[in-house]
């Protein structure tokens, strides 16, 4: 079983979901969970896009001790000095440069030819190094780039000294297999390659970044790169909790394992749900309110002889604790019983059977029957004569 680097970036790439501002107090607090969690690497901002983000990097480099701690920079000077200085105090400092490598950034954003772009490329990582002993270089828009050029400019950051190398899908366009195929070809074709991380980053604008994740692992990638909830800009990211749960529930089927502590899955997306304001959709796999929720009264019926049956994993691995049968309208007999006597509740049969029917009449007017409305239920019927 190998292990996979796991890299956060929830408080980079996942601050710039619109709508999302975290302040340092914030981040400083979704920091330490991270550590928690037992995250490898986490990405604590882009220090050179504002002095807020500056000091948030420089107080979580001063905490945090067990996860190897990074900030985003551009390909210029400025960038990797004002990084350096936010950076400085970690355990071990990690910078991460980028510098588009597509047709279509190139001609139209950087305005360089493909052989300006190796050039500046390399100068930055060289200088980049002369500070930072872990440098990560990333290939934006890697996915849209030619395979030849990239296999190039891979081969001389390595050899300007770069620690990792990254391909992006930054607009989240590719799909598995190109995907993919683009870890194999760089695996193949780049000689140096050997001396390197190799790391992914997906982007979800087609709702594939996790597959392609995980299809980047098995051509290749050591590290994957995500956030947590799956936030960041656009359609988000790759959700890592969903790619560190599938590597362990599939474990049959896929031979890595990452360093994840998986019961503090849920009190770190409750948290970063908490202060981002980005509300996890109650189908979210994993995470999602409804993820470990049984409502079909056939489904509670079989949850309740073996939960293997409509269960592929416990609600307890990921951190989840709250009661996983939903009273509703499709609830069954059993698991209205089941739930009765989880109240402390004895009744007779006669009474069961009056009781439930108040809840079927109920679920006609509510979605969900709450431990309150049990109760409410319960009383009624006791009270009755
Ligand atoms: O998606 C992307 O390309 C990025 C880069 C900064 C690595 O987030
Ligand atoms: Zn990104």
């Amino acid at each position: 079983m190998s292990q996979i680097k796991m890299f956060d970036t929830t408080l980079r790439d996942g601050e710039q979901s619109p709508g999302v501002n975290l302040n340092k107090k914030e981040k400083l607090e979704i920091a330490k969970q991270l550590e928690r969690l037992g995250m490898d690497r986490m990405e604590a901002g882009f220090p050179a896009s504002s002095q807020g983000d500056f000091e948030a990097v420089e107080a979580i480099a001063k905490t945090i001790k067990n996860t190897s701690v990074t900030g985003l920079a551009r390909t210029t000077k400025a960038d990797v000095d004002t990084a350096w200085k936010a950076l400085k105090y970690a355990e071990e400092p990690r910078l991460h440069l980028f510098l588009a490598t597509s047709p279509i950034h190139m001609t139209y954003k950087l305005k360089q030819t493909p052989e300006q772009v190796i050039d500046n490329a390399v100068s930055m990582v060289r200088y980049a190094r002369e500070k930072f002993p872990q440098v990560e270089w990333s290939a934006e828009d890697a996915s849209r780039s030619d395979l030849n050029f990239l296999a190039q400019i891979i081969e001389k950051v390595i050899d300007a000294g770069a620690t990792v190398i990254n391909l992006p899908d930054t607009v989240g366009y590719t799909t598995p297999a190109e995907y993919g195929e683009m870890f194999r070809f760089i695996r193949e074709t780049v000689p140096n390659i050997d001396q390197v991380e190799l790391s992914c980053h997906c982007h979800n604008d087609l709702g594939m970044a996790v597959a392609n994740s995980i299809t980047a692992v098995e051509n290749g990638a050591t590290q994957v790169e995500g956030t947590i909830n799956g936030i960041g800009e656009r359609a988000g990211n790759a959700s890592l909790e969903e790619v560190a749960v599938a590597l362990h529930v599939r474990s049959d089927h896929y031979p890595y394992s990452t360093s994840l502590k998986m019961d503090e899955t849920k009190r770190t997306s409750d948290l970063i749900a908490k202060l981002t304001g980005m509300y996890v959709q109650a189908n979210k796999a994993v995470v999602g309110r409804n993820a470990f929720q049984h409502e079909a009264g056939i489904h509670q019926d079989g949850v309740l002889k073996n939960k293997e049956t409509y269960e592929i994993m416990t609600p307890e691995m990921v951190g989840v604790t709250a009661n996983t049968l939903f009273l509703g309208k499709h609830s069954g007999r059993h698991a209205f019983k089941d739930r009765v006597s989880e109240l402390g509740v004895d009744l007779s049969d006669d009474k069961l059977k009056e009781a439930f029917v108040k809840f079927k009449q109920l679920t006609d007017h509510k979605k969900e029957v709450t431990d309150d409305d049990l109760y409410t239920i319960l009383m009624e019927i006791q009270t009755d004569t």
